[in-house]
Order: C-alpha cells, then structure tokens, then sequence
C-alpha cells in the first residue's frame, strides 16, 4: 500500500477589487443574471457566466421545478447552452455568483458534484481546463485553474476503453 496526497489550489480573493479585469467582468454577468433564476422554493438565485475562446459570454441562472430534481443549476444551464449553440468554440472561465432573499451570500458558491461533473465533460472534450470563479453577495471570492482543484481522482473516460 502508498499512500497519495492530492494537493488541491486555489487563489482567494478578499474582495472583487483584487480580481483582474477578465474574471471581474465574468463575474459581475454573473450577478446580473442571477436576477433571472427561477427559483420559487429555494430563494437562493444563482447566475452563471462563461466566456468563450471567441469572446463570446454566455449566462444562465438557476431553474427549479416543483418536481425538485427537475430542475437545474445555473452552471449546467449556462455550460449546456454554450455547447449546444457554440460546440467548436472552447469554454476558457465559468463565473459564478448568487444572492438570497433570507440572508447575505457571502461565502463564495461552489458548484454541485453534477456541475462539476459537467465542468470535467467539456474540460476533456476541449482538452482544456477551464478557470472557475466562485463568488459571493459579499466576501471572499475563490479562483482555480481548472476542475482538477474542485473534482481530485475524477473518473476517467480511459476506464470506459476494454480494447
Ligand atoms: N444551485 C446552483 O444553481 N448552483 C450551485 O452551484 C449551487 C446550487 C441552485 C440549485 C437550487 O436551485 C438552488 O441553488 C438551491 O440549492
């Protein structure tokens, strides 16, 4: 037996005052398009923004459903969107940010295991990493470079080859 230590980084920001110019840009659509979540249940709106190689932004926010697990997260919904209309063109950041009816947002949003799943798909397909910008109503703002740092010992499609 070894043992294997995976060591996972992230750069911290204490305001969004620290960011560059791209992630701040990034990551202010996200705020703005949290206003647009759906979310009736949770009160908890979440926006999402990628920039594409192209320049391109996409948004998307989160969409419940009285069915809860019908619904999806503003991650999936901004990275599918980007896919499904720009395949060709790589994802380079996904911004991430939210706001709550109850109480202040003010530890940076982390996307789900799903989302990060998804996150890994278009990594592999692009062959790419993709910067990940986790903010927050208020306080710190959390950075990596890829979904290695989010995802450690992620299933690899090389498992799913039997030749
Ligand atoms: N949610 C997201 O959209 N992204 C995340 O990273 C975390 C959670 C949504 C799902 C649900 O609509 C609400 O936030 C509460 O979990």
């Amino acid at each position: 037996m070894k043992k294997v230590d995976h060591i996972v980084s992230l750069e911290v920001y204490s305001s969004a005052k620290e960011l560059n110019e791209a992630d701040l840009e990034l990551l202010n659509k996200a705020k703005e398009i949290s206003k647009s979540a759906y979310a009736p249940y949770s009160q908890f709106y979440v926006g999402a923004a990628l920039r594409l190689k192209s320049g391109k932004i996409i948004t998307g926010s989160n969409q419940e459903n009285v069915a809860y697990p019908s619904g999806l997260c503003a991650e999936r919904v901004a990275i599918f969107y980007a896919n499904a209309q720009f395949p060709t063109d790589e994802v380079e950041a996904i911004a991430i940010n939210a706001h709550a009816e109850k109480f202040d947002v003010s530890h940076p949003i982390s996307p789900c295991g799903s989302c990060r799943q998804a996150i890994a798909e278009y990594e592999i397909k692009q062959k790419k990493e993709i910067r990940i910008i986790m903010g927050a109503n208020t306080g710190e703002i959390h950075v990596c470079s890829g979904i290695k740092s989010l995802l450690p010992f992620m299933f690899n499609e090389e498992e799913l080859k039997n030749d």
